[in-house]
């Protein structure tokens, strides 16, 4: 399975902004270790998905903590091999790539902002970290959803490289893509990620800082494994 000396640390917290490979990196840790892999942005795109599917006006902070409180998020084994990590179900509808649209991305971060939502998400996710044998991946992971994590990763890169990496992704997919209009809204979605009040983007005290920037995703990958034991 691997090739660790050691036991592995358990609850493994990966964070780090839009595109800085922390999913890539995440799944494959995660396989490597047979552990859980979790993608908690996929709560926070669900919610926004739901707020504009129901036409809700996502500055409506009462009425779209509301939602994240009873909303029912699925996450399934993938179904489908088009790339993706699992099945996102929301009242039996397949949005696993609809949570991923120019319009989710325009306004994720203001939902995200509202604390009533954050605590919604962050409790569940909390329960299902604790249960250990998990690689959790988000924003606030070290220092709020699981601050007791044996290991705290915080993958950063420029803007402008994971502006090309988002713009590549695209591409791939067959979709169309601008990169200056990419690389505007990650400044964007950074400066409210980061300035928000509640549980803001920033490394944990006792997170393992990676620039991600000169190296590529298989040195990264090999560099969070070696911190596995
Ligand atoms: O990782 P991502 O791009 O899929 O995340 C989408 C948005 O969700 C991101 O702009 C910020 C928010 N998010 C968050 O606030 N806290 C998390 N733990 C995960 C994501």
């Amino acid at each position: 399975m691997n090739n660790l000396k050691n036991q592995p640390p358990s609850i493994i917290a990966l964070d780090g902004p839009a595109a800085s490979g922390k999913t890539t990196v995440g799944r494959r840790l995660a396989e490597t270790l047979g552990y859980l892999f979790f993608d908690t942005g996929i709560m926070y795109r669900a919610v926004t998905w739901i707020a504009l599917d129901h036409d809700m006006d996502a500055g409506d902070e009462a009425l779209i903590t509301q939602m994240a409180q009873s909303a029912q998020i699925d996450i399934r084994p993938p179904s489908q091999n088009d790339g993706r990590a699992c099945d996102v179900i929301i009242r039996g509808r397949d949005v696993t790539w609809d949570i991923r649209s120019g319009d989710v991305e325009a306004k994720v971060s203001a939902v995200s902002a509202y604390p009533g939502v954050r605590k919604a998400l962050s409790e569940q996710q909390r329960r299902i970290g604790m249960r250990g044998k998990v690689v959790m991946v988000g924003r606030d992971i070290g220092t709020v959803v699981l601050p007791e994590a044996d290991l705290k990763v915080y993958l950063d890169a420029s803007a402008e490289e994971r502006a090309r990496r988002r713009y590549d992704e695209l591409v791939e997919r067959g979709k169309q893509a601008d990169y200056e209009d990419l690389l505007k809204k990650m400044i964007e979605r950074d400066r409210i990620d980061s300035t928000r009040a509640v549980a803001p983007l920033r490394p944990a005290e006792d997170a393992v800082v990676i620039n991600t920037d000169e190296l590529s995703e298989d040195q990264v990958y090999a560099r969070v494994l070696e911190m596995c034991g």
